[in-house]
């Protein structure tokens, strides 16, 4: 296959080449009011992360789906040419339109996403059915087969012996049964699971053709990652209890069809000197000048709007803060920043509409002449955002469950007033920052509405030493270290 250099899709000597394969792409393209084609970067901290794998010059390609028209184009061009980004090659692969909703608006993050974060209210939701079986033959088996033979393409001129195929997250469990069926050779699979992973119970709420489907397609990985030790735990029980198969608890392996299949934890991470970078920049600084005029202390969430965030909660633990101690009204103002996500699932459309009921009831029942206690914004807006992490007194992360949660470690990074983490016990963030944190249980909002009132009246002594010892625990384990800890277990796997 040609390329825009006229090597072939996947270069290199003897070195590993390495393939991404996610659901959104490093790259998104749009035409300008000139008709002129525009890239901007892909949203979401796993294009963060994986940017750091293709900086490591190992003959990167990264296959994404088309989300945009252009995209689209792009795709089709990418047939001929993966498009060049960074050092590193893009494939963009164009689904079918109605499959491409079945799986990302029925299927995956409705019923996947919902299940691994444990939001179903269970004596109502889900109420499963034919639309699942379509949601599923229809939708997310297709674009899964979409995606192995986009790989397979791509890397049609290609042995199979060093190649690494790293698969990401819960759009794309079907892809490792789908690569395997097409591949030749013994090209290593690893599939990292962004997204928490529940109990064995959990997964019995889904029907065997999603459950044992998406075990059976993901135990033909070499390596099954997770972000925690509890979410890998969780994995290999899943494995042992659904399906009946050997494991190794201790070691995390679980044994299938004469193969092992390494179930592994590996923190993901950011890059510190890039945040850093942006948080000196002229952009952030003017916009800090907005979020200095806020009155009084500052308490700051940032979140994509989404259930398992847990914003509503949040509100109605602030309420209580203010309730039980009335002389924190006018000291505080509590910046929220949600950023619209997945508005097309009516939950997620319904949760936008909460969410500001919840800001608009607090605010009319302690609103002061020259105080408002919340100030929402429901904007995708990254520099205001950064200017918000470097002014904070307290963070609220209070998510129901979450994979990791990188808000925490970008924001504990930036931020100049030795800020409070206020951290959910279950959230990912939660094992490597939980000690030098305010930890809460995420459904208790007066153990929540007291901790907030800790955080805001902490001494600067004590605000200090856990800001510091939080900062230096994200800096000891860099996006860096993240990929380095993955490359060597992969060298282990082939006993290199
Ligand atoms: O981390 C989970 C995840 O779904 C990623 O796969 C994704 O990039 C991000 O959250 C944002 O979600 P979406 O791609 O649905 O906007």
């Amino acid at each position: 296959m040609a390329t825009q250099d006229g090597d072939t899709g996947v270069t290199g000597g003897d070195e590993a080449r390495f393939v991404i394969v996610s659901n959104r792409g490093p790259v998104t393209f749009s035409r300008n009011e000139s008709g002129e084609r525009e890239s901007s970067r892909g949203a979401g901290g796993l294009v963060t992360a994986l940017n750091a794998v293709s900086r490591r010059g190992r003959n990167a390609v990264w296959i994404a789906s088309a989300m945009s028209e252009e995209d689209a184009r792009v795709a089709k061009e990418s047939l001929e040419a993966p498009y060049e980004v960074e050092g590193f090659k893009v494939v963009l692969v164009e689904h079918e339109g109605e499959a491409y909703d079945l799986m990302y608006n029925h299927l995956a993050n409705p019923l996947l996403w919902f299940v691994q974060h444990g939001l179903y209210d269970l004596p109502y939701a889900p109420e499963l059915g034919d639309g699942t079986k379509r949601a599923w033959e229809e939708g997310y088996v297709p674009v899964n087969k979409n995606f192995a033979e986009a790989v397979a393409r791509t890397l049609e001129d290609v042995g199979g012996e060093k190649l690494v195929i790293l698969v990401h997250d819960y759009q794309l469990y079907m892809t490792p049964l789908f690569l395997r069926e097409r591949l030749k050779g013994d090209a290593f699979i690893s599939l990292f699971v962004h997204i928490p992973w529940p109990e064995p119970e959990g997964w019995r709420i889904l029907p065997e053709y999603v459950r044992g489907g998406v075990l059976r397609s993901l135990l033909k990985a070499d390596v099954v990652a997770f972000h925690t030790r509890r979410y890998a735990r969780n994995f290999v029980r899943t494995a042992q209890e659904v399906l009946g198969l050997e494991v190794d608890e201790e070691e995390g392996v679980v044994y299938h069809k004469g193969r092992e299949v390494w179930v592994r934890a590996y923190p993901i991470s950011i890059d510190p000197d890039e945040f850093e970078e942006l948080a000196r920049s002229e952009e952030v600084r003017e916009q800090e000048e907005v979020v200095k005029d806020l009155p009084g202390k500052l308490l700051l969430r940032v979140d994509r709007i989404d259930l398992s965030k847990n914003v509503v909660r949040g509100f109605t633990a602030y309420d209580r803060m203010l309730e039980r101690y009335p002389e924190m009204r006018g000291e505080v103002t509590f910046l929220a920043r949600c950023q619209p996500s997945r508005g097309d699932i009516p939950e997620y459309a319904r949760y936008a509409e909460a969410i500001q009921e919840a800001v608009d009831e607090v605010n009319e029942k302690h609103r002061m002449s020259s105080w408002e206690p919340v100030v929402l914004s429901m904007e995708d807006d990254f520099s205001f955002s950064i200017a918000a992490y470097k002014n904070y007194d307290v963070l609220l992360v209070n998510a129901v469950r979450d994979g990791m949660n990188l808000i925490a470690k970008e924001a504990v990074v930036v931020n100049d007033k030795d800020g409070v983490l206020v951290l959910s016990e279950n959230a990912g963030a939660h094992e490597e920052l939980g000690e030098q944190a305010l930890t809460v249980n995420p459904f208790d909002v007066d153990e929540q509405a007291d901790a907030l009132y800790k955080a805001l009246t902490m001494t600067d002594g004590e605000r200090g030493r856990r800001a510091k010892a939080l900062k230096q625990t994200v800096e000891a384990n860099t996006i860096e270290e993240w990929v380095e800890a993955q490359l060597r277990d992969i060298a282990a796997y082939r006993g290199e």
